[in-house]
């Protein structure tokens, strides 16, 4: 027996008038099908709406059965009356979504019987890449490349197609946007589109100022869609090292890709620089077994056996070219397992270093001022790199000569002057280091690229050659930016023999690894100074980048190796 028949109070069960359906609104459900003792409604409005206005209803509370009252049933006929309209508008609707799907679907059967052919009868297309448009207005071309954006409207199909040297609006019309293969299209797919090359009609913006009428196109390989799609693999905003995992998709973005294009521009000017300069290039090795730039950052390897590491900076190899081939310069990756994890410290860098010879300190600094300040000119007047820097770091000021002079000693006065404490939070004293942020903190007040020179001896590398006038300190320079600060290390370098195996033992490094080095100041020892510069750095700078990180193909620091 029921709970219901237990517990009957109101209504005995012989008065329940047959037929009668029963309603509960705490245990009831409103649901086709129930309306019995054991599975009531929860409400009178579906009861009425169920059974009809006819049916006698059993209200069903605290396990107490009544009829139910003539006002309730007034009130249960309205609200029947407005689930049959509701039920009947989605049934109408449903109707209409079948029609429309079936519509669709006869599209589709449709668009699935349109061949894409390429008419014989029009002038051949001229296969161009992007960036030479401009020289192919009003012609028929033929383009290849990825799909970097994709939109279809009223009609039309717009692809922003990408092939690394350019972008340019393609646009589907006719047959062409409805054939079945075009809606298959994806953001990455690679295709090959012919058609006439046109300037944009007047009020519509497109990259290059021109558009592609497409009257061809064969699709040579789909990318993903749904969950594989390149927009969810590499979302903008994503954790970094999501983005840097997926690194190989997200450099075909527009900003990595701009910045690997400044790069690839600012290593041209520079070797264009080093031309004007006289300079010849040379390519020291990568696996040495010597270091430069202290123990605590090289790299180690198994060489056949041996103990050898992978290069910190080409200095060393730099001095040894200079006998044989006057001023050289190299750009060759470095290597530091570096203990500072900022973001500017990478572990593997692409270092520009050159190495001059019979010069002073000043002249050194001058040439220093001179390649950097024609360098960014030439990348500010290369036709794709210029807007690109514009582009992402809006409003660069291009340095200009001459640069801040400011020793070592002034600059603690500066910083003590400026409130700004040491690593210790205390003032700074002589043979402080100048920690990143005390060096950023200084170089962005100030506002404008500084040489900061004459460091002590004690906190810079065994090579760098004492100052004639004041033996504490150093002839050397770094040379610190706005917003980026170091972007590069230099210095004369010792040439006398005995001071540098003095230097050696200081730094408690057994001179016998570097005979070929120190051979220098006994065959015919020279005035010589040369500097390093951080690639990542520079364009960091350029750039306006937060992170060496963003200016490396693939960059390289503690705990990524990949991909
Ligand atoms: O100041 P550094 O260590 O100087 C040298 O290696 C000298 N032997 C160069 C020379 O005189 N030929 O490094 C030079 C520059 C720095 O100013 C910085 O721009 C860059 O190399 N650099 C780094 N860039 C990215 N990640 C790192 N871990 C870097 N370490 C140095």
């Amino acid at each position: 027996m029921s709970e219901i028949e237990k517990k009957v109070e109101g209504l005995s069960l012989a008065d329940i008038p047959a037929g009668a359906v029963f309603v509960d609104g705490d245990k009831g459900k409103d649901e086709a099908g129930r309306g019995g003792k054991d599975a009531p409604y929860e409400t009178a409005g579906f009861a009425v709406y169920s059974s009809g206005e006819a049916t006698p209803i059993v209200i069903v509370k605290d396990g107490q059965m009544d009829l139910i009252s003539a006002s309730a049933l007034k009130k249960a006929k309205k609200n029947a009356d407005g689930i049959a309209k509701k039920v009947e508008k989605a049934a109408k609707a449903a109707e209409q979504q079948a029609a429309k799907d079936a519509e669709e679907a006869k599209k589709v059967e449709a668009s699935k019987n349109i061949v894409i052919k390429e008419d014989p009868s029009l002038p051949k297309a001229t296969k161009i890449k992007l960036r030479n448009v401009a020289a192919h207005k009003n012609t028929r071309v033929k383009v290849q490349g990825w799909i970097h954006r994709l939109r279809s409207q009223k009609g039309l199909v717009f692809i922003v197609l990408r092939d690394g040297t350019g972008y340019l609006q393609c646009v589907l019309s006719g047959d062409l946007a409805n054939a079945y293969s075009t809606s298959q299209l994806t953001m990455e797919s690679t295709i090959a589109l012919s058609g006439q090359l046109s300037p944009v009609p007047e009020g519509k913006s497109a990259p290059g100022g021109v558009e592609l009428a497409a009257d061809y196109y064969e699709i040579i390989g789909l990318a993903p869609a749904g969950d594989e799609s390149i927009t969810n693999k590499v979302q903008e905003g994503a954790d970094p090292s999501i983005l840097l995992d997926q690194r190989h998709l997200a450099l075909r973005g527009e900003t990595l890709s701009a910045v690997m294009k400044v790069r690839a521009s600012l290593l041209r000017a520079i070797r264009q620089v080093y031309d004007e300069e006289g300079l010849t290039e040379v390519t020291p090795p990568c696996m040495v077994q010597t270091q430069v730039e202290g123990g605590s950052t090289l790299f180690g390897l198994k060489y056949y056996g041996e103990e050898a590491f992978l290069t910190q900076s080409s200095q060393l190899y730099l001095e040894t070219c200079c006998p044989a081939l006057g001023d050289v310069y190299c750009i060759q990756e470095s290597f530091r397992a570096e203990r500072s994890h900022t973001r500017r410290h990478l572990s593997e860098y692409t270092h520009i270093e050159a190495e001059l010879a019979f010069l002073t300190f000043d002249d050194m600094l001058d040439h220093i001022e001179k390649v950097l300040v024609e360098t960014v000119k030439k990348v500010l007047e290369d036709p794709i790199a210029g807007p690109l820097v514009e582009q992402l770091n809006p409003g660069f000021q291009a340095p200009e000569r001459p640069f801040l002079r400011m020793d070592y000693i002034s600059a603690l006065d500066w910083l003590n002057e400026h409130g700004i404490p040491n690593e210790e939070g205390e003032k700074f004293k002589f043979g402080d280091d100048i920690a990143e942020a005390a060096e950023r903190k200084m170089t962005d007040t100030i506002g404008r690229p500084i040489f900061l020179t004459r460091f002590p001896l004690e906190i810079k590398s065994f090579y760098m050659k004492k100052c004639a006038d004041d033996e504490r300190v150093t002839e050397s320079v770094d040379v610190l930016m706005p917003n980026v600060g170091e972007i590069t290390g230099g210095s004369m370098r010792i040439d006398d023999l005995d001071e540098l195996l003095a230097g050696f033992k200081r730094e408690g490094i057994d001179p016998s690894a570097y005979y070929w080095f120190s051979d220098q100041r006994k065959y015919g020892t020279y005035p010589h100074g040369g500097y390093g510069l951080g690639t990542e750095r520079i364009l960091a700078w350029l750039c306006d980048r937060f992170t060496v990180r963003d200016c490396s193909l693939y960059p390289r620091f503690t705990g990524r190796c990949k991909p």
